[in-house]
């Protein structure tokens, strides 16, 4: 691939994803700046995917159903179609190209920062059903440096609802992702209300 389309392209979806976080802090009631200054998108990894053609799309997934980890995900979607949004905890919902358009992705430590005020939704993308053409997709995965920070991100509370998860580095909850893979739910293991605490991941404390 073209590394300076690659470059170009990280550019431009960073000031599109800077932007957004400005509303979300300013929906959280918080200075504009406050979601950018607390590093939720110090670092971009954008995954370019391919889903060839699938022959027998009713016996697997293009991607297993998760929610994204970091804070935010833009993601570009071509017109072939196939990603869906779980809604109500058990309706899958189709989300149709639209030409032009990103889809912005809640991630699960955005949830866990706004104490459940945002919500990363679950999705997944179906196998290919495409005779002959492949499905392309660009994931703009924002999030702190998690190979550096040790900041501890925690829920921001207004004084009135008490906070719903403990507070964790990023580094950790990416690890805690990785352990458990995509068929549970990381941010469910920091939980106050959990009964019990989560056991450490070697090398993160
Ligand atoms: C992801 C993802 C969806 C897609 O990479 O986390 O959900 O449309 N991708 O490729
Ligand atoms: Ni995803």
């Amino acid at each position: 691939m073209n590394t300076d389309v690659v470059t170009e392209y990280g550019h431009a979806v960073t000031k599109v994803g800077l932007s957004v976080l400005e509303l979300l802090s300013e929906s959280l009631g918080l200075s504009s700046d406050h979601l950018r200054d607390m590093d939720c998108a110090e670092n971009l990894n954008a995954v370019c995917q391919y889903y060839p053609p699938c022959p027998e799309p009713y016996l697997t997934w293009g991607t297993k159903r998760h929610t994204d980890p970091g804070f935010l995900t833009v993601l570009l979607q071509d017109g072939m179609g196939g990603l869906q949004v779980l809604v109500d905890g058990k309706t899958w919902v189709d989300v149709p190209p639209v030409p032009g358009a990103f889809i912005m992705n809640i991630g699960d430590l955005l949830q866990l920062v706004s104490n459940d005020q945002f919500r990363s939704v679950e999705h997944r993308v179906l196998a290919n059903k495409s005779k002959d053409t492949a499905r392309v997709s660009v994931a703009s995965f924002f999030n702190t440096n998690i190979e550096r920070s040790t900041r501890l991100y925690g829920p921001i509370t207004d004084g009135h609802n008490p906070p719903i998860y403990r507070s964790v580095t990023a580094r950790e909850f990416i690890a805690t992702f990785n352990r458990i893979g995509l068929d549970g739910r990381s941010l469910d293991h920091y939980r106050l209300d959990r009964d019990t605490p989560t056991p450490a991941v070697e090398g993160c404390e």
